[in-house]
C-alpha cells in the first residue's frame, strides 16, 4: 500500500518557503483535512478555501495531492495551501504525519478526519494491520492524538471525524477487531461505531481542553467511495448505488457545519447528520464499550506513537 513514510510536499512547486516553522500566529485559521484528493474531502476543501480557511491537505499519492493543491491553490490564493502525503493505513506513516504537522503548524484550528474507505476483499497495511481498522478507526485516533497541543493552542479546536450512518449495522468483535474472519461490510460498519466510540470519549476525558470532538453523517454521497479499495461485487454495488446518491458537494455540507458554524462553538462528543445532532445507535452510546476500546487503541498504538493523547492544560 505504498511508502509508510508521510511527506511535505512544497507547493506551489517550488515557489513556497522552504518548510519551515510558521514563526507568528496568522489571522486566518488553518485546517488540515485529509483524503482531500477526491470525494467529500475534496469538496470540504474547497468550501473552507473559499471561506479563507489555509489549508493543510493530506493524500497519498503525490500526483493526485499535486492536482488537488493547485486547485485549491486557485481559491485560497496563493501560498496558504499546503500538501502533505501519508498513507494512513500505516500507523508509523501517520505517526509521521502528525509530528510533520505540528512542526510547521503551532496551531491548528480544525482537523478533519476525513479519509476512509470499505475494502474488498481483506488488505492488509505495509505494517500488517487490517486495512479498515487502520484507516478509519486508527489513523484518526493517532493524529487526534499527537496533535492536541496545536489543536488547544488556538483556544477553540475543532476535530471533525467523518463517520457514517453504517455504524447502526456495526458491532465490535472484541476478539477479532482486525477481522481475520472478514465481511467487508462488517468491517466497514465496525469501523464506524468504533470512531463513534471513542470520540465521545476523547470528549469526556478531554472536556478541559478548549477541543471539540464530533462526528459527521455525510449523506450518501456520489464519490470515489470504493473505487479503488473494492472489487468485484462490492465495487458494482457501490457503483450502482451511486447513481441514487447525492453530490459530494452535498456530503461536504454537514462537515463544514461542524468545522465553521458558531453554533456549534463548544459543542463536543455528538453525531450529525443534516447538520442537526441526532442520537447515535444505543452501541454508540455504550459508555464502558467507549473507555474499553479508547484504552485498547492506547495500549495498542502507544509504542509507535510516544506522547500520544498524553497532552495536559
Ligand atoms: N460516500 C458516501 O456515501 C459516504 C457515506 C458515509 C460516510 N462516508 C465517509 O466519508 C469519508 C470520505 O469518503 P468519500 O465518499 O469521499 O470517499 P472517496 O471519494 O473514496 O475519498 C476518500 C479519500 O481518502 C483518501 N484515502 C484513501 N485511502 C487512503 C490512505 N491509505 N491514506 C491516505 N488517504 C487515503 C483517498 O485518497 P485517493 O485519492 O488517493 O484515493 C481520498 O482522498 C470516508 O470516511 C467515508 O467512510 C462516505
Amino acid at each position: 500500500m505504498g511508502d509508510s513514510a508521510a511527506e511535505s510536499i512544497p507547493f506551489p512547486l517550488g515557489s513556497e518557503p522552504a518548510a519551515g516553522r510558521e514563526t507568528s500566529r496568522s489571522n486566518s485559521p488553518l485546517a488540515v483535512v485529509t483524503g482531500a484528493t477526491r470525494g467529500i474531502g475534496e469538496a470540504l476543501s474547497r468550501r473552507l478555501a473559499a471561506a479563507r480557511f489555509r489549508l493543510a491537505v493530506v493524500g497519498r499519492d503525490t500526483d493526485r495531492l499535486r492536482t488537488t493543491v493547485r486547485a485549491l491553490d486557485l481559491i485560497a490564493g496563493s501560498g496558504r495551501v499546503f500538501g502533505f502525503r501519508a498513507d494512513l493505513t500505516s500507523p508509523r506513516s501517520t505517526v509521521d504525519l502528525a509530528s510533520e504537522l505540528a512542526r510547521r503548524f503551532p496551531a491548528i484550528d480544525v482537523l478533519v478526519n476525513n479519509a476512509g474507505a470499505l475494502f474488498s476483499p481483506r488488505q492488509t497495511s505495509v505494517d500488517g494491520v487490517e486495512a479498515t481498522w487502520a484507516l478509519n478507526v486508527e489513523a484518526p485516533f493517532l493524529l487526534t492524538g499527537l496533535l492536541l497541543e496545536p489543536l488547544a493552542r488556538g483556544g477553540s479546536g475543532r476535530v471533525v471525524n467523518i463517520g457514517s450512518a453504517a455504524h447502526r449495522t456495526g458491532r465490535l468483535d472484541w476478539d477479532d477487531l482486525e477481522r481475520r474472519r472478514y465481511g467487508a461490510w462488517g468491517a466497514y460498519a465496525q469501523s464506524k461505531l468504533a470512531l463513534l466510540l471513542w470520540t465521545r470519549e476523547a470528549a469526556r476525558r478531554y472536556a478541559n481542553l478548549p477541543i471539540s470532538f464530533n462526528v459527521a453523517h455525510p449523506g450518501f454521497i456520489r464519490s470515489g467511495f470504493g473505487q479503488t479499495s473494492a472489487r468485484g461485487a462490492w465495487r458494482a454495488v457501490l457503483t450502482v448505488a451511486e447513481l441514487f446518491a447525492r453530490s459530494s458537494a452535498a456530503g461536504a455540507t454537514t462537515p463544514y457545519f461542524l468545522a465553521t458554524s458558531p453554533s456549534v462553538a463548544g459543542v463536543s462528543g455528538q453525531y450529525f447528520s443534516r447538520c442537526r445532532s441526532v442520537p447515535p445507535s444505543s452501541r454508540a452510546r455504550d459508555p464502558e464499550a467507549a473507555a474499553r476500546l479508547f484504552d485498547r487503541l492506547l495500549a495498542t498504538l502507544s509504542s509507535v506513537a510516544p506522547g500520544l493523547w498524553t497532552f495536559q492544560r
